[in-house]
This record gives C-alpha cells, structure tokens and sequence, in this order.
C-alpha cells in the first residue's frame, strides 16, 4: 500500500491564492508571489500547501466555479509557473495539495455549454436535468447561496440543478462517464507530482434517491438542503470507486469538506483503513451557536461557549481516535478569522495572547492542524461596515434576499452580522509589512486591505520573538518531535467537564504526559491541578508559571 499515514505528523498551511501576495501588480494574488514567500512558509515549518482553486474559471465563487480542469486562470499565472511552484515546493522538502471542486463545474465549462445544446447532446447527463412541476421548479430545495437549487433553461424547456450558484451546475455522478472524466484529471495532476487534494462539498455529490422534496418550515420559501442533501446514498461507493482509481496509486494526502458530518460518518469517510479519503473537515465546532434570529440561521451572535465547545472538541476527539483522523482548525476562506471570533482583539496583549491560547487549544490535539494564511500573525476580521465593501456573492446573496427582498432582518442589522461572519473577513490581502497595501500589492488589492495593516504584519512578526508567529513554529516543531502529540491518547481533566472558564485536557502515551491548561476567558482564575514535581513547561504564552493563578488567556502545557 503506498499510503502509509505518511501525513499523520504534518502541518498544512492554506493559502488563498488571489489575496497571498500580488507580483506582476494588478491587484490579484498570484503563482509567482507564491514562489516568492516560499521561504517566508519554510520558516514557519509547515509541511504542506493546499492552495484554493487557482484552474481557470469566471470567478463567479473565486474560482469554485471551474471552466478547464487542467488549466491555470490567466490572473494567477500559467501552466509553466505551476510547474516552477511545485518544484520550488519539492525543492523545500514540502508538498502541495490542490482544491478539487468535483460536485459542480462552472456553466462555462465546455461540457456544460455541451449539455445545453439539447437533451440529445452526449454530455446533457454530465448534469442533472429535470421537467418542471406544474411550472416552477423539479422539487424545493434551495441553493447554498440563497434562492432556488433549481434554473430554468428556455431553450429545452427543462430546469437543471445547482447546489451553490446558478453558474455552477452540480455534475451527475450517477452517470459512469462523469466518474471517469473525474479520475482521468485526478491522476493527470497526480502523475504532474501533485501531493493530494482538498475535495470541495465531497459529500455532496451522490443526491438523494429520486430528488424528493425536502422538509420546509413555514418560514422558509425553500427548503435548506443542508438538513437532508449530505452524504447522499452512494457517497461512499463513489469515494471508495476513487480511491481505487486514483489514491490508491499515488503517495497522496487526502481531506474531504464534509459539511455536517458527524462523527460516526467521519468513521466511514476517513477511516484509518484508507479505503476513502484520509480526513476530514467537519463543521460542528463552528456552528456551536445557532442565531436567535431564525432567519439568520448560522449567522451567530456572539462566541461559543466554552462548555459547548469543550463538548464539542472533545467528543470528536474520542470518537475518532484509532478508527478515524479529522483535521483541526479553526480557519479557512469561509470562516471568520478565529482571534475576532474565539479570541479577543480589544486590545493588543489580548489578540496576542488569546490567538497563542487557540492555537495551543487545537495544535495539541489529535488530527492534522491547517493553518489559514494570516492566521499565524494573528490577523483579525475585516468587519466592514458598509455593503459595497463586500465582495463574496454568498455575503450580497443573503443581504439581498434576507434584506431586500424578504424584509426578514433590517439593513443594519445585516451589515452587523456580515461584519462579524461574511466570508469576506478571511478574504482581505496577507498583511506582509507597513508599505502601501500591506505589501501585497502596488495596485488597488481586488479586496480590501484592512486598516489594521501597519500593526499587524508579518515584518513585525518577524522582528518580535514573542509574536504569534514564532509561538506557532515552536507549536509544529513540537508536533514533529513529540509523537504523544500524534498518537497519544485524549483524556479531559477530571473535573474540567463543566468549567465555564478553563479547558484543561491532557495526551498520554507510554512515556509521556501532556496537560494542557487553556484560561478562555480575560478573567485571573485560581484554578488547581494536580502536577508532578517533575513536570516541566513545555510552552506557554506568559513567561513566567504563576501556579495556580490563570491570568487573562493563559496557555500553558505541561510535560511529565
Ligand atoms: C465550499 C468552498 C466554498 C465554495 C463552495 C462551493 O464550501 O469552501 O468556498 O463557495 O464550496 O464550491
């Protein structure tokens, strides 16, 4: 078997290629600025690069609406300075990992422009194609972006299904010939030397038997797909069907988005036994707080609580281990940024410290840590305060619909709501130094960069020994040093369970004990814990032990 867990102590850093760093100056991140800051990641120590979708594609979801599978969008680069990466990556002793967006093309693709020419044309059934129902659409289901899962086409008269935007069609994976295509370009980018892929809404691609209704409540105009779409009746066949096809032949690292999965799913799809994918990512941590306002659904109010999130962490903690991996993280390009949302940012000390507690929280766990770029010099949420700042379609989707054409929430309420959890705030340009732009770019960045630039940037970080950079290189050495951290076995503190305030938890292997001791909240606690006389402070983000005392966000881990 080449796929030997070879990945299990690894790091991955994620980088969203259009806001990372700009080199030829127009605005748009690129495959050359990358090359460029090679080093910069080399020095922090991570193992592997996913890079988001960077194929050629309208742009219509940054580039999760692909229209060539095996070329490069123009903005970002060409095929040759792919090439130059991933042998500038190898060069490094790192990998990298591609997005693979397989549940949808975008309509420009040419099978799709091919479907549309007529029910006769042979890749109509690449999609998925119905007759309405008494005039409107095949069944209710609403898309992930607001509006119907569902649009007409004139010209033959049927409607075709789309999970996310109406120019991204979800392709049939019913249809053998859809598979096979799929494999034929995993293999062709495998056999270039790509190290893996992250596998976008994977568990999305086998729909439910028939397409039936779904369940819609009164308020509701459709119905929301998440409760019943997921982990349709073949996912576990297809995967498997490509895990032959493709994994099973490559030394390759694997991580499917997972949405809603529970652990239990996470036991099939990411099995230790490799027969699907290696992990994967789950959403439970970020969705522990539902909003009180019905119509804002997950756009929550305020932090989770540590309770739930304890709860949360910990059960998927145990419900995996020796069975199945997950990752850990806290960050990616659709989720705020962690120090603005778990962490605090009223003041310097605090966003330092609380994003060194989170990071701590998580990177002494089991699973594999990704890092989002910026994440490791604590950069905060863009918070924009008004609507034209806003640039992600998800983000303009919800406000038209909720806002304008359903009147469900008001205008201000909204903006309060984005600026806390659009998936603009994870979007805005890596802060690299003080210089216009924040480095990353002469030209006006196609997204805003954040105001807070000449504080928080990597120049800065690199000059402080006490930044949050340097606390995440000693946090991946540790993992690459210290197999408890792989392997060993999860245990919360007896005791800890119901502390509103202190997550304490400990690994454990034959020759070693990790305790960890998180204060999540700005308050001094006293708090005791039974220590050895023996142990020693492996990391913490004060420099001095003071016992028993916890002050404001203090991490620190024991070993013994
Ligand atoms: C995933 C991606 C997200 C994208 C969506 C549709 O959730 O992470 O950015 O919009 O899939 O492809």
């Amino acid at each position: 078997m080449k796929n030997n867990h070879w990945w299990k102590n690894a790091v991955v850093y994620q980088i969203y290629p259009k806001s990372f760093q700009d080199s030829n100056n127009d605005g748009v991140g690129d495959l050359q600025g990358i090359i460029s800051r090679l080093d910069y990641l080399q020095k922090l120590g991570v193992d592997i690069l996913w890079l988001n979708p960077i194929y050629e594609s309208p742009q219509v979801d940054n580039g999760y609406d692909i229209s060539d599978y095996r070329a490069i969008n123009p903005t970002l680069g060409t095929m040759a300075d792919f090439d130059q990466l991933l042998a500038a990556v190898h060069q490094r002793g790192m990998k990298l990992v591609m997005d693979l967006v397989v549940n949808h093309t975008s309509d420009q693709h040419r099978w799709f422009v091919a479907a549309k020419q007529g029910h006769d044309n042979p890749y109509r059934d690449f999609y998925i194609w119905r007759d309405g129902k008494d005039g409107h659409a095949p069944n209710n289901w609403g898309s992930y972006f607001s509006g119907p899962a569902w649009k007409y086409d004139p010209a033959s008269d049927q409607y075709y299904l789309h999970l996310f935007a109406p120019e991204q069609p979800d392709l049939n994976w019913a249809n053998p010939k859809v598979r096979t295509a799929v494999y034929e370009m995993m293999n062709w980018w495998a056999d270039k030397g790509v190290d893996g892929f992250r596998m976008d809404v994977i568990n999305l691609i086998s729909k439910p038997q028939g397409l039936p209704d779904g369940p819609q409540s009164a308020d509701e105009k459709y119905a929301t797909v998440e409760g019943f779409v997921p982990n349709g009746p073949r996912v576990h066949d297809y995967l498997r069907e490509m895990n032959r096809h493709v994994m099973s032949k490559h030394r390759m690292i694997t991580v499917g988005e997972t949405p809603g999965v529970t652990p239990t799913d996470a036991q099939r799809y990411a099995n230790l036994d490799n027969q699907e994918l290696n992990m994967v990512f789950q959403f439970e941590h970020m969705n522990l707080d539902a909003n009180p306002n019905p119509a804002l659904g997950k756009w929550y109010d305020q932090k989770p609580c540590l309770t739930d999130l304890r709860a949360n962490l910990s059960k998927w903690q145990t419900e995996l281990a020796g069975t199945a991996w997950n990752s850990l993280y806290w960050n990616n390009h659709d989720q705020p940024r962690v120090v603005s949302r778990f962490g605090d940012v009223s003041t310097e000390d605090y966003r330092v410290k609380s994003a060194k507690m989170l990071a701590t929280m998580t990177h002494f766990m089991q699973g594999t840590p990704y890092i989002y770029e910026g994440e490791e010099i604590g950069m905060t949420n863009a918070g924009f305060t008004r609507l034209a700042d806003y640039v992600d379609l998800e983000s303009l989707n919800a406000y038209h619909q909720l806002v304008e054409e359903q009147g469900l929430v008001d205008g201000p309420t909204m903006l309060k709501y984005l600026a806390m959890h659009s998936r603009d705030n994870a979007r805005t340009p890596m802060q690299w130094d003080g210089s216009a732009n924040a480095g990353f770019s002469t030209h006006q960045p196609w997204e805003k960069v954040m105001a807070n630039y000449r504080r928080i940037n990597v120049d800065n970080a690199l000059a402080d020994p006490n930044s949050i950079f340097y606390y995440y290189q000693r946090l991946i050495r540790l993992r690459h040093t210290m197999p408890v951290i792989t392997d060993g076995a999860y245990a919360l503190v007896v005791g800890n369970e119901d502390d509103p305030a202190v997550f304490a938890y400990t690994r454990h292997d034959q020759e070693t004990t990790l305790l960890v001791i998180l204060n999540y909240t700005a308050q001094p606690l006293e708090r005791h814990y039974d220590i050895p006389d023996t142990a020693e402070r492996l990391i913490s983000n004060y420099h001095d032990d003071q016992g028993d005392t916890l002050r404001p966000y203090e991490a620190k881990v024991y070993q013994y």
